[in-house]
């Protein structure tokens, strides 16, 4: 058993966001292994993300450039109703996870998404994928006015939906996934931030660590970058040990209040000893998946491996 703000898991695993976008994909999740199901992550508007090649697997690790594509709010607000009763008829909860390009937006999304009657709401501030008239957008975990402003937004929507759902319904909590911090320090600074925010009756719960690092590069045999936008985000097992020194360092810099997701490079049993040995409540795995091609079978060889650890 498992527990993440308060609700029980059967175990630690789970999906990453960036697996799951349509009800399909949730049907197949809820009939998987994983202990929760995470969907998303969800803009505001439609998002056809980035075009030509975007997904790459190397031997120690997977490069991607997806930027964010799924069906926008309208299709969620229309399924989500259908997307609960498949993950809870399977006796787990669902997770959505969110991603916008202002605090607004992020607070209009979880506003929806939390009236549908999400379980917990995982804001992604970490996407390094989305870019705009051949800019980069800024990574939002990297900047404390943006971090500070949307969860700021987000409680405050979290806290007027408690008006409009039935009394015996709470409103989600929410948590932040973050990019990886190569700067001590700025981690130190972001935790700070948390751990303040933390205090407010709707402010964040959990913050999962670790998206993709952003802007990796790898080539192939005739020079030419292996993604077509060039640069794109690392994933897999060469960002286990960077994953795991960031879930280390934000269990002793957090209070206990704010629990913690590991993800980075979990594709067997080892992978989720170790992610909460470092201080995780719970795992979730995206690479493993996408290499199987959408199989979810994965999930129950990971656990299976687990189980042999213990
Ligand atoms: C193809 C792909 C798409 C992803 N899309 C998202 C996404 O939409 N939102 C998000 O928060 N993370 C996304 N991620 C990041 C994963 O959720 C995860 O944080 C990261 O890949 C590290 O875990 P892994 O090594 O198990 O893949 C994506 C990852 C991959 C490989």
């Amino acid at each position: 058993m498992a527990t993440l703000c308060g609700i029980e898991l059967e175990h630690p695993l789970m999906n990453a966001a960036g697996t799951c976008k349509s009800l399909d994909e949730v049907g197949t999740l809820a009939r998987s292994a994983v202990a929760a199901v995470v969907v998303g992550s969800i803009t505001e508007q439609a998002r056809a993300g980035n075009g030509g090649n975007v997904y790459h697997t190397g031997d120690f690790f997977s490069l991607n450039a997806l930027g964010l594509p799924n069906p926008g709010l309208e299709y969620y607000r229309e399924r989500l109703p259908d997307m609960l009763a498949v993950t809870h008829s399977a006796g787990k909860p669902l997770i959505v996870s969110i991603a916008g390009f202002n605090a607004a937006e992020y607070a209009r999304t979880a506003h929806a998404v939390a009236l549908a009657g999400a379980d917990l709401i995982e804001l992604n501030l970490a996407c390094p994928n989305v870019w705009d008239g051949g800019r980069q957008k800024r990574i939002a975990c990297f900047d404390n006015d943006q971090t500070r402003a949307v969860c700021g937004q987000v409680a405050h929507a979290l806290a007027t939906v408690g008006d409009t759902i039935p009394a015996n319904r709470r409103p989600p909590v929410f948590g932040i996934k973050i990019s990886p911090f190569s700067d001590p320090a700025g981690l130190a600074e972001l935790a700070g931030l948390i751990t303040v925010l933390s205090r407010e009756p709707s402010g964040p719960r959990f913050v999962c660590a670790v998206n993709t690092f952003p802007n990796a590069l790898a080539l192939t045999d005739a020079n030419e970058p292996v993604i077509d936008v060039e640069l794109a985000g690392l994933s897999g097992a060469a960002l286990r040990p960077v994953a795991l020194g960031q879930i280390r360092q934000l269990r002793r810099l957090l209070p206990e209040t704010v629990e913690l997701i590991g993800a980075g490079g979990v594709t067997d049993g080892r992978g989720i000893v170790d992610f909460l040995h470092a201080g995780a409540a719970a795992v979730q795995a995206a690479t493993a998946y996408w290499n199987r091609q959408g199989d979810a079978g994965v999930f129950g060889d990971i656990l299976a491996d687990y189980a042999d650890q213990l």
